[in-house]
């Protein structure tokens, strides 16, 4: 019979079948999915998994921390954490159409861990043969069933490391759905915070800043988004809402009246949407208490800010993020 038990001493045993003696490395992004298929191989091989957290300066308040501090905790595993913030934010000025944002987060995504990946193959010990991927089963199906190996391109070609990295693929996850996943995250130990975690896209809050990305509007976006997600859990929302997008209008500025006179500042949206898949979405119909809470407090405890607006479109014809 199915239970996260059984999955987990199965899987336990088939990735020490493979790795055998070898090491494995895995991406961490902060997600659901990378952090239960790592904590997975890391109950399995322990110390011959390495784990990669590239710190794009792009994440909500705490994340960096939750990964750095309580999912080490959790499972004891070696994690190689890269700060490369001020590399993000260098690469992103002055830039505000979303691909373009997309397409830099990326490119550089790939060439830090690449980097870092490169240090770890080239240090002392047994070779490198696995890579970890959090793919589910509605992935696999999605992609159209097998993958195997997967060919990494080496840009910077540290210590004279083969230009082609051949890694061969583990996927604890590929026979699991997301809710099966959180129930073996749970299993194994890993902190609420992050196996129920509500999803959060790749390039971060680089897309939810309309307008050019700086280190100010970052800080400023991660309390107004701290604070909205406080409250939702405070009121008991989290399991209501598929994710809320807090989004900062960088580029638009309208006219307030806060504390001695008038201001000139920056209007925040809320994107709270109900959905099955992210396919198609819904806006949730929050209770005008919470609303209001969020209104007050982001108004209130974030400078700069002086509106805050509610989406209340579906998905289509808008999508769930701004960009
Ligand atoms: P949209 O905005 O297309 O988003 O309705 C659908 C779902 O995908 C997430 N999303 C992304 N995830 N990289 C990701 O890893 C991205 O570039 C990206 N863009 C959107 C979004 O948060 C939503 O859950």
């Amino acid at each position: 019979s199915w239970t996260t038990g059984n999955v987990i001493e199965e899987q336990v045993a088939a990735i020490r079948e493979q790795v055998g003696d070898k090491r494995a490395i895995c991406g961490l992004s902060g997600g659901v999915d990378s952090a239960v298929a790592a904590a997975l191989v890391a109950r399995a091989i322990g110390d011959q998994l390495t784990c990669v957290y590239v710190d794009h300066g792009l994440m909500r308040k705490g994340e960096t921390e939750q990964v750095e501090k309580d999912f080490v905790a959790a499972t004891g595993v070696k994690l190689v954490v890269v700060d490369a913030e001020e590399r993000f934010l260098t690469a992103l000025k002055g830039v505000s159409d979303p691909e373009e944002k997309r397409k830099i987060i990326g490119r550089e995504f790939i060439r830090v861990f690449e980097q870092a990946q490169a240090e770890i193959i080239a240090d002392e010990g047994p070779a490198v043969e696995f890579l970890v991927q959090g793919t589910l089963y509605p992935d696999v199906v999605e992609s159209g069933g097998g993958t195997g190996t997967a060919n990494i391109k080496s840009h910077h070609n540290v210590g004279g490391l083969p230009e082609d990295l051949e890694f061969q693929l583990i996927e604890p996850l590929r026979k699991l759905f997301k809710d099966e996943v959180r129930m073996v995250g749970q299993e194994l130990g890993l902190p609420d915070e992050i196996v129920q975690r509500q999803p959060f896209p790749g390039p971060g809050l680089g897309i939810r800043i309309v307008g050019a990305v700086t280190k100010d509007r970052l800080d400023l976006l991660r309390e107004a988004d701290a604070i909205a997600r406080e409250e939702l859990t405070a009121a008991g929302l989290d399991r209501d809402i598929w994710q809320c997008p807090v989004v900062l209008l960088a580029d638009v500025r309208s006219v307030g009246v806060q504390g001695d006179g008038r201001t000139y500042g920056h209007p925040i949206v809320l994107r709270p949407v109900s959905s099955e898949d992210a396919m198609t979405a819904d806006w949730s119909r929050l209770p005008y208490d919470v609303l209001s809470k969020i209104s007050t407090r982001i108004t209130n405890e974030v400078p700069d800010v002086n509106r805050v607006v509610l989406d209340v479109t579906s998905k289509p014809p808008g999508t769930i993020e701004w960009e």
